[in-house]
C-alpha cells in the first residue's frame, strides 16, 4: 500500500527529528515501529529516499532486530520474558494465561489489532520477574491478578502511560555495596581531581588500579585507552558506553544507569579527556527504554552544572558530550564491533577483527567501548587513585565485581564482592545456601556443581560479566541448558555458517534428546556439533553458544544419559527442513548454508 500523504507528513518528521542522519536508521526505525505499530514496505522506500541510502539497507535492518516488524502489532503489544530465572518464577503459566485472557495466540496479533503477545529474550528483570515488557516499557512482578488488570486495561484501550504506576516499578534490590557502589561520587569531582592530576598521571592511576572491563572479557581498561589516545591518522575519537546487558541474568548495569548515571557519565567523560575525544554515546539495550528519559535528564542537568558541553568545569580547551543510542532487541548487539555497527545504522553483524575499535571503531576512527560498570569504575578511581581499588581484590583481578544475582535463593538482587569471594561465601549471603549448582557469567560462561562451590570469583578462576544464577534441587539441569541453547540458536546473527547452522542442529538435538528420543550416537553428536560451533564460529557469541552444554555434560552426564533411549540411533527431524527458516533470516541459500548430518 502507498504511502498516505499524512504518512509521508509523518515519516518527514521523524526523518528531521533525527536530522536526516543515516547513522540513526536503528533509532527512525523504533520511532516508525512505534508510530505505525510496524515497518510498512512504502515507509522503507520513503526512508531510503530522505536517508539516501539503500532500500535494502532499510529492509534488512528491519529484519535483523526483533523489535521491528514489517507486519503491523498490537496496539498493545506485550512482550513476556523468556530466561529461564523468569521461567522459575512463572512466566509461562502467566503468559497462557494471559494468551487465554485475551484471547490471544503467542506470536499473533489479535483480530481488531488491539494487542499482540510474544516471547522475548530476558528483558534483565530477573529477581522481579515474571517480567515482560509493554509497548517497549518494563513490566515487573506480574501476578495473575496483575493479568486480569492487564486485560481490563488492554480491552479499555486505556494508554500505557495511564497503567498503574506500580505494574512499572523497577527496584535497585542492592543487598551488598563495596567498593563502587559504596562511595559517593560528587558530580564533577572526579574531573576536578583530574585536571589538578593531569591527563597522563590519570591514565596511570587508572593501570594502577589494574582495572580490567568489566562486560566479560576482562581487557586492561588503561592499556585500552591508552591504545586508542594513541591511534593516529584519524580526525576525530569516540567514547562508547556499552548498555546493551543482553546476557540473560545479568541486571547491574541497570541499577548502575538508574541510581548512579553521573558516576557512569563522569567516568566516560574522564575517558574523553584522555583519550582526546569531544563525542561520547550509551549504548542502552531497547528493553530499558524505561530509562531513556531519566538518563537524558541527567545529561541535561550536567550540561547545566559544566560538566558536559564546552568549557567543561571551566576548561576551555575541553569539549565533550554524549547522546544516547537505543537498541532493538538483539542480544549480539552487545558484542562491540556489532554494537558499532548497529550505531552507525546497520545490523548488528560484528566484524573482522582486527582491526579493533581502539583504531577504527564507530565511523571507522578510534573508539573505546567500555562496559557501565568499567566507566562507573574509572569515575572512582580518578577521584580516589589506583591503589585505594587495587587493594581489594586477588593477585590478577584487582577490585570489586558486581553481581546480578537471580534464582533460587532467598534474597536475590545486587552483591557488589571484592574478588576472590567464594562461591560458597556468596551464597550464604544471598540464602543460596544448599544450591545444586551455579550458572556464572549467563549462558556463555559456565555451570558448577555443589562441589566447586569453594572456588572463587575472578578472571583466574571463575570470571563473568554479572550474571550468578541460582539452581536448587528441583531444578532439572537439562531443561537449563535447553533454555541456554534456545537462546543462542535465536540470538545468532546468522553471518557464518557455524553458529547459524551449529546452534540450530544444538537445539533440535537437546529438544530430541530432552523429550526421550535420544540414543548414544546422539549424545556424540552433541558433543561433536559442540566443539565444531566452539571452535569455527566468527565471534565470541558462537564461540561459547555451546558452554552449558559441555560444562554439564563434563559434571553432570548421568542427567543426560537418563533420557537416553536404548537404542543407538534415531534421526529425530529433517536437517534441511530444519533449518529452512535460519537460512531465509539470513538470505543464505547457497550451497555452503547446507551441512549434510553425518550419522
Ligand atoms: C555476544 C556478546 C555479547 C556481549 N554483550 C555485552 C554486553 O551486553 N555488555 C558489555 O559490556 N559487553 C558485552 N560483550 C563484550 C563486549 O564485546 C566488549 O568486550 C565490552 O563491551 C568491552 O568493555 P569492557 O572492556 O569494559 O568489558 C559481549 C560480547 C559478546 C561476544
Ligand atoms: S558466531 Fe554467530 S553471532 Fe557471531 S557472527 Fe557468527 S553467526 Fe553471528
Amino acid at each position: 500500500m502507498p504511502c498516505t500523504p499524512s504518512d509521508m507528513k509523518t515519516v518527514a518528521d521523524i526523518v528531521a527529528r533525527h536530522d536526516a542522519d543515516p547513522t540513526r536508521l536503528v533509532q527512525i526505525l523504533r520511532d516508525v515501529q512505534s508510530t505505525f505499530r510496524h515497518i510498512p514496505a512504502a515507509i522503507m522506500d520513503r526512508l531510503a529516499a530522505q536517508l539516501s541510502i539503500d532500500r535494502a539497507q532499510v529492509q534488512a535492518v528491519t529484519e535483523f532486530y526483533t523489535f521491528f516488524s514489517t507486519e503491523p502489532r498490537g496496539r498493545f503489544d506485550i512482550l513476556i520474558s523468556d530466561s529461564i530465572t523468569d521461567h522459575m518464577l512463572g512466566s509461562r503459566e502467566i503468559a497462557a494465561y494471559l494468551c487465554e485472557r485475551l484471547g490471544v495466540t503467542p506470536g499473533q496479533t489479535r483480530a481488531d489489532g488491539q494487542v499482540s503477545v510474544d516471547f522475548t529474550s530476558c528483558t534483565g528483570m530477573c529477581e522481579q520477574g515474571p517480567a515482560g515488557l509493554v509497548n517497549g516499557y518494563a513490566l515487573t512482578n506480574l501476578t495473575r491478578d496483575r493479568v486480569e488488570r492487564i486485560v481490563e486495561l488492554v480491552n479499555d484501550g486505556t494508554p500505557v502511560s495511564q497503567w498503574p504506576r506500580e505494574f512499572f516499578v523497577v527496584k535497585d534490590n542492592i543487598h551488598r555495596a563495596d567498593l563502587v557502589l559504596g562511595t559517593k561520587l560528587q558530580p564533577g569531582s572526579a574531573l576536578r581531581w583530574m585536571f589538578q592530576r593531569g591527563l597522563d598521571s590519570t591514565l596511570d592511576e587508572i593501570a594502577k588500579s589494574g582495572l580490567r572491563g568489566r562486560g566479560g572479557a576482562g581487557f586492561g581498561t588503561a592499556m585500552k585507552w591508552k591504545f586508542c589516545r594513541e591511534a593516529t591518522g584519524s580526525t576525530e575519537r569516540f567514547v562508547v558506553c556499552n548498555a546493551d546487558e543482553g546476557e540473560p541474568g545479568t541486571f547491574k548495569d541497570r541499577v548502575l544507569l538508574q541510581s548512579y548515571a553521573h558516576q557512569v557519565f563522569e567516568g566516560m567523560t574522564v575517558c574523553g579527556a584522555v583519550i582526546g575525544a569531544r563525542r561520547g554515546y550509551l549504548y542502552l539495550r531497547g528493553e530499558y527504554l524505561y530509562l531513556h528519559e531519566p538518563l537524558n535528564a541527567v545529561l541535561a542537568e550536567r550540561r547545566r552544572a559544566g560538566l558536559l558541553g564546552s568549557n567543561i568545569i571551566g576548561r576551555p580547551d575541553f569539549e565533550f558530550d554524549i547522546e544516547v543510542r537505543i537498541g532493538a532487541g538483539a542480544y549480539i548487539c552487545g558484542e562491540e564491533s556489532a554494537l558499532i555497527e548497529s550505531m552507525e545504522g546497520k545490523r548488528g553483524v560484528p566484524r573482522n577483527r582486527p582491526p579493533y575499535p581502539v583504531t577504527n571503531g564507530y565511523l571507522d576512527q578510534p573508539t573505546v567501548v567500555n562496559n557501565v560498570e568499567t566507566f562507573a569504575a574509572a569515575a572512582l578511581i580518578a577521584l580516589k587513585g589506583g591503589a585505594w581499588f587495587s587493594a581489594a581484590g586477588t593477585e590478577k583481578s584487582k577490585g570489586t565485581k558486581i553481581l546480578s544475582i537471580a534464582g533460587d535463593c532467598a534474597r536475590p538482587g545486587i552483591y557488589e564482592y571484592p574478588f576472590g569471594t567464594t562461591m560458597a561465601q556468596i551464597l550464604a549471603d544471598c540464602g543460596g545456601t544448599g544450591a545444586m549448582g551455579l550458572q556464572i557469567g549467563g549462558p556463555s560462561g559456565i555451570f558448577i556443581g555443589a562441589q566447586e562451590f569453594e572456588r572463587v570469583l575472578g578472571f583466574e578462576d571463575l570470571p563473568t560479566g554479572g550474571s550468578f544464577m541460582i539452581f536448587d534441587q528441583r531444578r532439572d539441569v537439562l531443561e537449563i541448558v535447553r533454555n541456554f541453547t534456545h537462546f543462542f540458536a535465536h540470538e545468532s546473527c546468522g553471518f557464518c555458517t557455524p553458529c547459524r547452522v551449529g546452534t540450530s542442529l544444538l537445539k533440535n538435538q537437546l529438544d530430541k534428546i530432552c523429550a526421550g528420543h535420544g540414543g548414544k550416537a546422539d549424545l556424540a553428536e552433541l558433543t561433536h556439533i559442540s566443539k565444531l560451533v566452539r571452535a569455527t564460529s566468527h565471534c565470541g557469541l558462537g564461540q561459547t553458544a555451546a558452554n552449558p552444554i559441555l560444562s554439564t555434560l563434563e559434571r553432570f552426564p548421568e542427567q543426560y544419559e537418563q533420557r537416553l533411549k536404548a537404542i543407538s540411533f534415531e534421526p529425530g527431524f529433517d536437517l534441511d527442513g530444519a533449518l529452512e527458516v535460519a537460512r531465509r533470516m539470513s538470505g543464505r541459500d547457497d550451497a555452503h548454508a547446507h551441512l549434510a548430518q553425518e550419522a
